[in-house]
């Protein structure tokens, strides 16, 4: 069967480079994907939302099925456009129609599921410039620090952590009358500060059945001990080690059955990936956010990980038979460590030739923000690689990773050196 992946990133590589362990699968396409999808599937130089160019590629390429990685072209209904049309209407498209994708297309909408269907969460409020003085209000009741989000898509950009409740209400003023973030914030949810530590559960579900996959800790912020600006992620560490199973089992009775359910209670019928974005606040869950694909550096390490067949499982997601499919974890640690272009996540160059990451044997190198130009590969993002090693200890695979790394060179690059500081 031939397979088309929608995206660019890392996680896309990590995608393409599983998937094509599969027996199954006789041709791979990414579209648009990076100079290391290149080399071990075909890519198909379109932007996964225009739909059409979708159209045309699956219909030319006599794809079976689709894979989606980013949340864009999902939260614009790239699946409900296949169901509507009626070449397209049998393919299996891997992440949620429309109405699903909201869980994460919304903010307002997702705090308002989650509260339907008793899933634990900040308490929160939503406004708009018809209620600024009661989202004032709304502020005054809560203790510092000040959680505001805007409410629609913002590329990561769109959630603030105020100290001062003046600041606190001068952003949400700039949110909402201003458009500080466009559209996406002329609804905001003003939600209580969450103590803990964070982590991510991924969830594969047809719609009725579900896989609970290895979890996985994100390091967002730029700078060493998660200081300065948010990226989309830095590096990644699975599994954690905090997430025992006692915790695990907490977060699948209080967190993941009542997300599946409530998802068929409201109708929703979700194919796909939930990234459950969690607070762990001494062994208890509380969801900071739900995502509708997997997360960027995260599948770097969750992928890799699983040793079954991840086609086998996406049939269970197209056939609604996941129920009937298993699959096997290695117990191995996987860390990721992020390259990104000096500058990152302000403003960076781009096009700057990337040397020695084909000399690199203990790792796997997953390509994010590159591609090909006059037979070179170059830098095409703000995170350009991510360096992947198993270990028994979290130790031993970032020592792996950060020797990998030496071997990799690009003008201005800049990394991490303390992944997994807070877990050794
Ligand atoms: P989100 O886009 O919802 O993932 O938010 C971005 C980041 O802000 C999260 O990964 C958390 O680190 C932080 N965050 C969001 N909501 C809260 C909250 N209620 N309490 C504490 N931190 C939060
Ligand atoms: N690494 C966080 C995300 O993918 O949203």
């Amino acid at each position: 069967m031939n397979v088309l992946i929608l995206g660019s990133g890392g996680r896309e590589h990590a995608f393409a480079l599983k998937l094509t362990e599969s027996k199954k699968i006789n041709q791979l396409f990414v579209a648009p994907g990076n100079a290391g999808t290149d080399k071990i599937a075909k890519n198909i130089n379109i932007n996964p939302t225009d739909f059409k160019a979708v159209k045309k590629t699956v219909l030319e390429n006599n794809i079976k099925m689709v894979v989606v990685g980013p949340e864009a072209p999902l939260v614009a209904g790239v699946h409900d456009f296949f169901l509507a049309d009626n070449d397209l209407k049998n393919i299996p498209v891997i992440g949620p129609k429309k109405d699903g994708a909201l869980l994460e297309g919304s903010k307002d909408f997702s705090k308002q599921f989650m509260q339907k269907h008793g899933v634990p969460t900040a308490r929160y409020q939503s406004f708009t410039k018809d209620n600024l003085q009661e989202g004032f209000a709304f502020l005054e009741t809560l203790a510092p620090p000040f959680v505001l989000k805007a409410d629609g898509l913002a590329a990561g950009k769109g959630v603030l952590i105020l100290n001062s409740l003046e600041e606190a209400k001068a952003e949400l003023e700039e949110m909402v009358s201003n458009q500080k973030f466009g559209e996406a914030s002329s609804t905001v949810v003003i939600e209580e500060f969450l103590k803990g530590i964070e982590l991510s559960v991924f969830v594969l579900t047809d719609g009725k059945n579900y896989k609970i996959l290895p979890s996985a800790k994100d390091y967002k912020r730029i700078g060493e001990g998660d200081t300065g600006l948010n990226t989309g992620g830095m590096g990644a560490i699975s599994p954690v080690p905090f997430a025992d199973d006692a915790f695990l089992n907490k977060v699948e009775e209080l967190v993941v059955k009542p997300t599946i359910n409530g998802l068929q209670k409201d109708g929703i019928d979700y194919r796909g990936f939930i990234f459950i974005g969690l607070m762990n606040d001494n062994g208890n869950p509380s969801v900071v956010e739900y995502n509708v694909r997997m997360g960027d550096p995260e599948t770097e390490v969750v992928l890799p990980r699983i040793e079954s067949d991840l086609f086998d499982l996406f049939e269970g997601v197209a056939n609604q038979n996941l129920n009937t499919k298993s699959f096997s974890v290695t117990n191995k640690t996987a860390t990721t460590v992020m390259l990104v272009s000096g500058g990152y996540p302000e403003a960076y160059e781009k096009g700057k030739e990337i040397t020695g990451f084909d000399t690199v044997k203990e790792s796997i190198v997953f390509h994010a923000g590159t591609t090909i130009k006059e037979n070179k590969v170059v830098t095409s993002g703000g995170r350009v690689i991510a360096v992947t090693s198993f270990g028994n200890t979290i130790e031993e695979a970032l020592e792996k990773s950060y020797k990998s790394i030496d071997k990799i060179y690009f003008d201005k690059i800049n990394y991490r050196k303390d992944i997994g500081f807070d877990l050794v």
